[in-house]
């Protein structure tokens, strides 16, 4: 066999192995498995836990007693009263859904909607409204007031 035959020869040989190699290493079998599905119980809803600097905008108004701040984000309308105890419980109205103010003089919220007016717990006192609003937990360290279930 002369060089020149050997080289083509080689050269085939190599150019063969290489292109069956690419071909088992594209074949579907070796493909990375599909990602899972999520959980079939559509249980997907987080528990609220956050936490807010209340000397900080947007929550400002929270660092003086009967201000408070709607947070649009989670649907909570959290509140100082005037006695420095902060709440925070669902910010929509449970008649129609309004968004809710808070009222300090009467340490109560208050749907503009129709009148409704809760307790600082959520509790309706006085309807349209026939449900409580959901109440959340708060504490406060230092600036930083957290909301939680
Ligand atoms: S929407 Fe609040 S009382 Fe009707």
């Amino acid at each position: 066999m002369e060089r020149k035959d050997f080289i083509e020869q080689v050269g085939l040989s190599a150019a063969s192995i290489l292109i069956f190699g690419c071909m088992q290493g594209c074949s579907k079998s070796d493909s990375p498995a599909a990602p899972t599905p999520p959980p079939s119980n559509n249980n997907t809803t987080k528990a609220i836990d956050f936490t807010i600097n209340i000397t900080l905008n947007p929550y400002s108004s929270l660092n003086t007693a009967g201000g408070f701040y709607v947070d649009k984000t989670n649907n909570i309308i959290i509140a100082r009263t005037l006695t420095n105890e902060f709440l925070a419980v669902s910010a929509l109205c449970t008649h129609q859904q309004v968004l809710l103010d808070f009222q300090a003089n009467n340490n109560r919220f208050y749907c503009s909607g129709h009148g409704s007016t809760f307790s600082t717990t959520g509790a309706v006192l006085n309807g349209p409204a026939a449900t409580s609003l959901k109440q959340y937990k708060t504490t406060l360290a230092g600036n930083n007031l957290r909301i939680f279930e």
